[in-house]
């Protein structure tokens, strides 16, 4: 045994030190099978004390770390890149992990989950505590959590607080920054931050619970979490409607909210998507009949609010559910979408925002960007998402997996209609190269200078968020937004 894993094996403990291969290869897969890695270990460590142990022995031994949860994410960010590492500040320089690989450091023993303060509307939770896990303790006091998502029995508090994940309820609650009001974390350096007070009216200096929100690992391990809870609210109803695209249905659910007085979610899908859920699942048609968009959108309130959806100019055929059975049959068929999509290829994943307002132009462009792409291969393009937000998620199956031409095209449509190439998935190991479409490079570069501040080793997820400086392809969309400035 080397001395690394001697060393991380005195932190958590030789139980918590896993390094068979057959073991550390569901940990060095991603979700989607499409990026995959090198580590040479993955300890688990059980409380933040053993966090910050492990984070100074990968110090002393210039080893990358790279924190995982749930392995959920879709964009490779929780998973160490193939191959050795290039540590540093700009991912150059740095030592590899002695061996072999990175050590990933899984945060789903951390799953201690407080009383919730029901005179703050507040929990403290573990970072590796699930989502639904959290959702089913906040319910308990009659509470809510702001984020809900098809992978809640997987992802994790910290998983979802790195990525700033944002779900089905984004459109009522805000993403996971908006639930999060502290953190306890461990730096680089070994060094722990413990803000988990959630005191709601406090402003002395940077919010460095906020930083960590989208920060996809490179800038701490996030222990611990103080999170927003909100009063339960009844489901009134769910409704299935039918349209001709993505501009009915962003006008339908704009109908909808005008009508009644709490839309909870309202996500879209196309027949494509549709068709594969059916395959896999084998639910019947949904309305009797094909057609080519739908619009689910979910109300809260109580019967009387169901009835005031007759003023949202709902088509005829539109499936309403008022009962609990009804609606997760109807929810069914958009949760299940990520699943049957997987379970027909490797997808190459743009989640794309654009402003509802150019949602259908957006749209409308797509399908002959994959084609250019493709030059005559047969890529199916499966679009759907959170349509209340401007938010779709563009699935195209057939590219190998290591090839990023329809990723880049699909990055740049959605940056030309004033979009971001990442909505709530994060930059990860994916979309590294783009990241200049959405950020321009004075802001890059005040991210790196941060970064380099709080891991001057490079060693926290090397290779994930930032663009490699090395890579010239990366440039040209940062420079094409404002004037070039060095990184
Ligand atoms: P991981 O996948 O393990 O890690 C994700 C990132 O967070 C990595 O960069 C990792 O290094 C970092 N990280 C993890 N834990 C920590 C920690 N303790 N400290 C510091 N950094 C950490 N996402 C959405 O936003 N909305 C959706 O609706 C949605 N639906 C999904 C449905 C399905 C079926 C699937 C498979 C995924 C879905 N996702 C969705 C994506 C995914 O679930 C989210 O990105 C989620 O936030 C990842 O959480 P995780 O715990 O699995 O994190
Ligand atoms: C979803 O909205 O279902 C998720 O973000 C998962 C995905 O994009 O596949
Ligand atoms: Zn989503």
């Amino acid at each position: 045994m080397s001395s690394l894993l001697r060393d991380l094996a005195g932190a958590v403990g030789e139980p918590h030190l896993l390094t068979d291969p057959a073991v550390l290869a569901g940990y060095t897969t991603d979700w989607t099978r499409r990026y995959h890695g090198t580590a040479c270990c993955v300890v688990r460590p059980g409380s933040a004390a053993e966090v910050a142990e492990v984070v100074r022995c990968c110090a002393r031994h210039a080893a990358a770390l790279v924190p995982q949860g749930g392995n959920t994410g879709l964009v490779g960010g929780s998973v160490p890149a193939a191959g050795s590492y290039r540590g540093g500040p700009d991912g150059h320089g740095g030592q590899d992990g002695r061996d072999g690989g990175a050590v990933v450091l899984s945060a789903t023993r951390l799953t201690a989950l407080g009383p919730v303060d029901t005179l703050a509307a507040q929990v403290t939770a573990g970072a590796g505590v699930t989502i639904g896990q959290l959702r089913a303790h906040a319910a308990r006091a009659g509470f809510e959590y702001g984020v809900d998502l098809a992978s809640r029995d997987s992802a994790t508090v910290g998983g979802t607080i790195a990525t700033n994940a944002g779900g089905m309820h984004g459109i009522r609650y805000g993403p996971t920054r908006a639930q999060l009001l502290g953190v306890a974390a461990v730096l680089a350096d070994g060094c722990v931050i413990n803000r988990l007070s959630g005191l709601p009216a406090e402003s002395a200096g940077y919010d460095l619970a906020q930083l960590l929100a989208g920060s996809e690992g490179t800038l701490a391990v996030i222990t611990a979490a103080r999170l927003r809870l909100w009063p339960a609210e009844p489901v009134a109803a769910v409704v299935l409607a039918g349209a001709s695209g993505v501009a009915e249905a962003a006008a339908l659910q704009a109908a909808i909210r005008a009508a009644v007085p709490g839309i909870r979610a309202a996500e879209y899908f196309e027949a494509a998507g549709l068709d594969l859920v059916r395959k896999r699942t084998g639910l019947a048609l949904p309305l009797g009949r094909a057609r080519a968009a739908y619009l689910l959108a979910e109300i809260a309130g109580t019967a009387v609010d169901a009835g005031r959806l007759s003023g949202a100019g709902l088509p005829p055929d539109a499936a309403v559910a008022l009962d609990r059975s009804g609606r997760a049959a109807l929810w069914a068929y958009r949760e299940r979408i990520t699943e049957a999509i997987s379970a027909s290829g490797i997808p190459h994943k743009m989640d794309v925002a654009v402003p509802v307002a150019r949602l259908a132009a957006f749209r409308a462009e797509l399908d002959g960007v994959v084609s250019a792409v493709a030059g005559g291969r047969d890529w199916p393009v499966i679009v759907f998402g959170h349509i209340g937000v401007g938010n779709l998620h563009v699935n195209v199956l057939g590219p190998d997996p290591g090839d990023t031409g329809v990723d880049e095209a699909v990055s740049r449509l959605a940056a030309a209609h004033g979009g971001s190439v990442s909505a709530e998935h994060g930059i990860g190991r994916a979309k590294t190269r783009w990241l200049g479409l959405t950020r321009a490079a004075p802001e890059i570069a005040a991210m790196r200078a941060i970064k380099t501040a709080l891991d001057p080793a490079g060693l926290l997820n090397p290779g994930v968020l930032f663009p490699d400086c090395e890579d010239p392809e990366w440039r040209t969309p940062a420079t094409a937004a404002t004037s070039p400035t060095p990184t």
